[in-house]
């Protein structure tokens, strides 16, 4: 799929300093580079690059823009996670993933027989955790931001109360949530329309009033703009009346938590990117390092044996992800060091037949869900200094819920724990303690920005959204760009599939195997699935020889762009 970019993107980015594309349509910048999801907020980060601002404010600066720009999952009302290496290669990350409230429980979601209720842990107000985005901001511009804080909150200010023009896919969200079949929130119904109650339309303007007031409070008193005061206040007593469980406590006593980086490396490349909270980092370390046991010379991309290969990596790492992986401050024991060793991998690589599937031990461990609907920028400084940040609210739009007083929209993220303790099953469900749910817990996330470094510097910036599916689409790419030498653009571009051991399938992009791959993978034993599209990265290389920053969005981003200067 190719962008279908509005002609006010395309004008916007015209008027910008791209300084060149070639045919896989990468930018090119010598001074810096944000790429994202929606190009006006790209925009908006590159802005603060030119006014002197470091990696991490232009970061800043984009999410809250595309809180605006991207309400399906830029937010104020999620969470997520940063992982930033400066120029020297120190590495750090920030967490604000959400929590559960002090008043979750671990059978919060199931009914009077202990069976979940479907769907109960995705919708309504005890869907929502507590929101970390404005905390995890404000924490890494604390620490390593350069710019004045309010200097990075006014673009979005400006982009509410101004209007941003609707682009096409925005628009169309608009009409669908407002059709006569819809049976979605009346705070999504609204969320699209006129003060007069029309619905605004692709090309025109969309103005937010009631966000630009809540961005207001934030620029002005940091963090506690969100968490204590008039917009806490109003979050209290919207849950209160609406049969959610967020208290006042919970908002004042939100914290955001700077973690050591988890590390790995490929051959000569070194891999940062985020522990525990996340899946993330820890499954596309021992999925490098499984890879990296195989003569990858002799496995061409794309070929059967390369499908079936990384499918059997997947398989195994996702495995073990779902017996392990927590909240950190809960799960004290997680074997972190173990999963992410050469020795692990080699055990786990020398039990991958290359003839034959395996199979999915149905009594062991399942699939945890996660919602498909998340956002990934990426950024780099004139100093090299590099930010991989992605945040969330889960599905598309998530909760659909918020106050209409407020103007944003609250996450759906308790989805993310296991909703039923003890019960795992071959579908859908997973019920393995270290994700169960807990007062003040961190629902685990596969959210995975990362960064490759190589001779101890920034390389390869990445990230994508995708719920599970992140996880194998950020390591292909890093496989693309680092085994395979293909191009940024390219390697974003380049067919992807995704095996998360329950159910036991591959799911792949439809158009880019040959039937003939197709045919030799379900002789091998595996159960194969189309689709059309496996995520949406959004990366950037700096190659060592040269002074230049290479951008890509990727062409499944309808609004997505690279902007450089
Ligand atoms: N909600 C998606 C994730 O955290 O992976």
């Amino acid at each position: 799929m190719k962008h279908i970019n509005t002609s006010f993107i395309i004008g916007l980015l015209l008027a910008t300093f791209i300084i060149s594309t070639d045919s896989f349509s990468q930018t090119y910048g010598q001074n810096g580079m944000v790429v994202s999801d929606n190009a006006v907020a790209s925009q908006v980060g590159t802005d603060i690059l030119k006014k002197g601002g470091n990696a991490i404010d232009a970061s800043i600066a984009t999410a809250f823009a595309l809180a605006v720009t991207h309400p399906q999952a830029g937010n104020i009302g999620g969470g997520g996670f940063i992982v930033y290496t400066d120029a020297t290669g120190k590495s750090t990350t920030i967490d604000f993933r959400e929590k559960a409230p002090l008043l979750a429980t671990a059978e919060m979601f199931l009914d009077s027989s202990g069976n979940l209720v479907k769907g109960s842990n995705h919708e309504g107000l005890k869907s929502v955790g507590v929101p970390g985005t404005v905390a995890g901001l404000y924490l890494a511009h604390q620490k390593y931001g350069a710019l004045p804080w309010k200097d990075l909150v006014q673009p979005s200010v400006d982009l509410a109360e101004k209007g941003v023009v609707l682009s096409y896919a925005l628009a169309e969200h608009a009409k669908n949530f407002n059709a006569s079949s819809s049976s979605k929130p009346q705070f999504l119904k609204d969320y699209y329309k006129k003060p007069n109650g029309e619905v605004v339309k692709f090309g025109e303007l969309w103005v937010q009033k009631n966000l630009a007031e809540t961005l207001k409070l934030i620029r002005d008193k940091g963090k506690d703009g969100f968490y204590k005061g008039a917009v806490a206040q109003e979050i209290a007593s919207f849950m209160k009346a609406n049969g959610g469980i967020i208290t006042l406590e919970d908002l004042a006593k939100y914290d955001a938590i700077e973690r050591e980086a988890i590390t790995g490396t490929y051959k000569d490349y070194g891999i940062v990117s985020m522990p525990p909270p996340s899946s993330g980092g820890v499954a596309i370390i021992e999925m490098l390092n499984i890879m990296e046991q195989a003569n990858l010379d002799s496995i061409p991309f794309n070929s059967t044996q390369y499908v079936h290969l990384v499918a059997e990596t997947m398989r195994r790492a996702f495995a073990d992800r779902a017996e392990h992986l927590g909240d950190p401050d809960f799960n004290l024991e997680m074997p972190l060091e173990r999963l992410t060793s050469k020795e692990f991998a080699k055990m786990r690589y020398e039990n991958i037949d290359m003839n034959r599937a395996s199979v999915s031990d149905s009594l062991k461990f399942g699939q945890l869900y996660d919602g498909p609907n998340t956002t990934h920028l990426s950024v780099v400084d004139k100093a090299g200094n590099a930010v991989s940040l992605t945040y969330t609210i889960e599905q598309s739009y998530g909760s659909g819920l918020g106050s209409p007083k407020l103007g944003f929209i609250f996450n759906n993220e308790m989805g993310d724990f296991n909703p039923q303790p003890g019960y795992t099953d071959t579908g859908w469900l997973i019920g393995t303690n270290p994700n169960i749910i807990q007062p003040e817990k961190r629902m685990l996330s596969s959210m995975s920005p990362t960064i490759i470094t190589k001779n101890g510097k920034p390389y390869l910036v990445i990230g994508s959204p995708g719920g599970r599916t992140i996880i194998n689409t950020v390591f292909q790419t890093i496989l693309n760009v680092i085994a395979y030498d293909m191009p940024i653009e390219k390697a974003i571009e380049a067919m992807k599939i995704h095996h998360q051991w329950f159910p036991d399938q591959i799911t792949f992009e439809k158009d880019l195997m040959s039937p003939d791959t197709q045919l030799n993978l379900i002789q091998m034993g595996h159960t194969l699935k189309g689709t059309n599209n496996l995520g949406r990265l959004m990366g950037i290389l700096i190659p060592t020889d040269g002074d230049v920053y290479i951008g890509a969005a990727d062409s499944s981003s309808p609004d997505g762009g690279a902007v450089g200067y």
